[in-house]
């Protein structure tokens, strides 16, 4: 890169900090969050995202059960790698009392060891913004509809995350476009999850409005991810058309790729279970076994691969994602993205001005 594009680029980035709110809440220099994923969150993982200019959500219940951490020593483990801003997610679920104590505990040390971003996901963050904001933290708060995106608003949460129709994991019904239309006249900075595999989609969402992206599925094919190589290369040579929806796993749809063994098992729940989710007495204590159980069944896929039944969820971005690379190399081909991007805008609104 000669002097002169150096220059326009440095001043590209720093045009993007003053006016991306996202950044300044994360304290980061790229927009792109490094999604929460059970189990997929290892504290490498979620490390090597804050270093290279993004941010990583520690995903507790990962650390802890699946990585067989004790809570502080994985933070303190994450901040001997990085000394950036880490973010940490916080699915809010009240039904389980034991484990909404476990979860208000984890997020006190959180906050002793300096962690100041928080990704919200299910139920009322009431109780996480209050403690974050006390503390001068942030709260995004994750969302598949308009209704849910002013419940979190009326709890005071800075900003929102629009999971959409391609999201791995449990993903939404509106696609990204719609999601945006939906939700941008609601005063907070809106970032995109779902369906961003490569650096175009990227753009593609940031020109919508969006002011950033949180990517899961492109993370698990990176070297830090420990998943298991099976599922790191089923990433890679599925394509978008093998994603698939299940209620079979958590209860409630999520989406997987469809593997040979899940073909042969199929994604549908049987008829007995499907009753009990949806029946008034029986759905809640339905779904809570199947929460249980599906810790299980992804930590089992997530670590032994195939041979045993394959559950790898995914997102539609397996189109896009091609290989498994290092963090740095994923976030360093989306930060040139953004580079050429605003010094192209910089360039334009140059010309408009002479
Ligand atoms: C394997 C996997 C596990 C996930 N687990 C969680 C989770 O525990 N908490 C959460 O808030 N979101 C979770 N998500 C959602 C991601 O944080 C992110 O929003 C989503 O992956 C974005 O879609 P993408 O996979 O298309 O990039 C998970 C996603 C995946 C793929």
């Amino acid at each position: 890169m000669n002097t002169a594009s150096r220059t326009n680029t440095t001043a590209a980035i720093s045009s993007i900090t003053e006016a991306n709110t996202f950044l300044q809440h994360a304290g980061i220099e790229l927009p792109i969050i490094c999604g929460a994923m059970y189990p997929c969150s290892n504290p490498e993982l979620v490390a090597a995202a804050s270093e290279s200019g993004g941010i990583g959500i520690i995903q507790p219940i990962a650390m802890v059960y699946a990585h067989q951490h004790d809570f502080r020593e994985g933070l303190q483990l994450i901040k001997s790698i990085t000394d950036k801003p880490i973010g940490m997610n916080v699915i809010v679920e009240k039904s389980v009392s034991a484990y909404e104590e476990r979860m208000k505990k984890w997020m006190d040390i959180a906050l002793e060891e300096g962690i100041r971003f928080f990704v919200t996901a299910l139920g009322n963050p009431q109780w996480v913004v209050d403690k974050a904001h006390a503390y001068g933290g942030i709260v995004y708060h994750n969302i598949t509809t308009r209704k849910w995106a002013e419940r979190a608003l009326k709890a005071g949460v800075d900003g929102l995350i629009c999971v959409n129709d391609n999201a791995g994991g449990h993903a939404g019904t509106l696609n990204a476009a719609q999601l945006f239309e939906e939700t941008k006249d609601l005063g907070v900075p809106i970032l995109c999850a779902g369906g961003i595999g490569d650096a175009q989609d990227m753009s593609t969402v940031l020109d919508m409005g969006y002011q950033g992206v949180q990517l899961g599925t492109r993370f698990i094919a990176a070297e830090e991810c420990v998943a298991h190589s099976d599922y790191k290369d089923s990433i890679v040579n599925a394509e978008e058309k093998d994603i698939v929806l299940t209620d079979k796993i958590s209860g409630v749809p999520c989406a997987i790729i469809e593997t040979e063994s899940v073909k042969k098992m199929g994604a549908k729940a049987g008829p007995i279970a499907r009753m009990l989710l949806k029946g008034r007495k029986t759905k809640h204590w339905t779904r809570t076994y199947y929460a249980v159980l599906s810790l299980w069944k992804f930590k089992r896929s997530s670590r032994d691969g195939m041979g045993y039944k394959d559950y790898f969820q995914a997102g539609k971005s397996v189109g896009r994602i091609h290989g498994v690379e290092t963090v740095a190399q994923i976030m360093s081909s989306f930060s040139n993205e953004l580079n050429v991007k605003n010094v192209m805008e910089n360039e334009v609104e140059g010309a408009n001005h002479d």
